[in-house]
């Protein structure tokens, strides 16, 4: 359904990546001028996950994670690394990517592989991860790009790891944004990509206290 919106595949990957290629490496440039919300979306994070890292059977290991349209790190800094013992980014643009060193700091030395890619052709590592973070990137992917790319992270996780989505959700069909060249869909579509991945959505949950003018945020379990 989404998928018809975009209608040259060459063009939808060309313009984002030209789009974030203009963006300024900071937090205020990874949330679209909405830095001041960095706080509210990570600590909302913070207790999503925290649920998973419990004690009990099927318990999260907090060894790996992956943050995928990783940009500068501001998932990594303060909600991965401050978990996980290594994580790996991942983003298709190298300007953030090289600017993350920096911007994490000390802490920068445990992150494994800074993977520069589109999510549409890259490949976790199979057996690898215990969280896959993507947040603020699906969009950016078609649908049958999307299905693929989670198709692979199904195959990154360690036994009893998870991949979360975090996103812009519509209430009703896919929107495209020609600014930026992404696709915001609806609850429904993405939760029918995520089973055609052969996924199973294990918890869902909104983001509070943001602002009233910007699309309702969900993030999306699942293994
Ligand atoms: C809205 S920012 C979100 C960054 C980060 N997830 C956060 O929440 O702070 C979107 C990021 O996705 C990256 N991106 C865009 N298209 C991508 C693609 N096809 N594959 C991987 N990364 C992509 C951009 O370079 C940018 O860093």
């Amino acid at each position: 359904m989404s998928t018809e919106l975009v209608e040259d595949e060459t063009k939808f990957y060309c313009k984002a990546k030209k789009y974030w290629k203009n963006v300024p490496a900071t937090v205020d440039g990874m949330l679209g001028g909405y830095g001041h919300i960095s706080n509210i979306d990570l600590n909302g994070s913070k207790k999503f996950l925290q649920r998973f890292l419990r004690d009990g059977p099927q318990k999260v290991d907090n060894s790996y994670a992956l943050d995928c349209g990783a940009g500068i790190g501001r998932i990594t800094k303060r909600l991965l690394l401050p978990i996980f013992k290594t994580v790996d980014m991942v983003d298709v643009t190298d300007e953030f990517l090289n600017k993350a060193t920096a911007y994490l700091g000390e802490e920068s030395k445990r992150i494994g592989n800074y993977y520069c890619s589109g999510l549409q052709e890259f490949s976790p590592e199979p057996n690898r991860y215990d969280v896959i973070w993507i947040q603020w990137v699906i969009g950016h992917l078609t649908d049958d790009h999307l299905v693929g790319f989670l198709k692979r992270c199904r195959i990154g996780l360690r036994p009893n790891g998870i991949v979360v989505i975090k996103d812009n959700i519509t209430q009703e069909g896919a929107i495209m944004d020609d600014v930026d060249s992404s696709i915001c869909r609806d609850m429904d579509l993405v939760r029918k990509l995520i089973k055609q991945a052969g996924l199973s959505v294990l918890a869902v949950e909104k983001q509070e206290n943001f602002p009233d003018e910007i699309y309702h945020v969900f993030s999306l379990a699942m293994r």
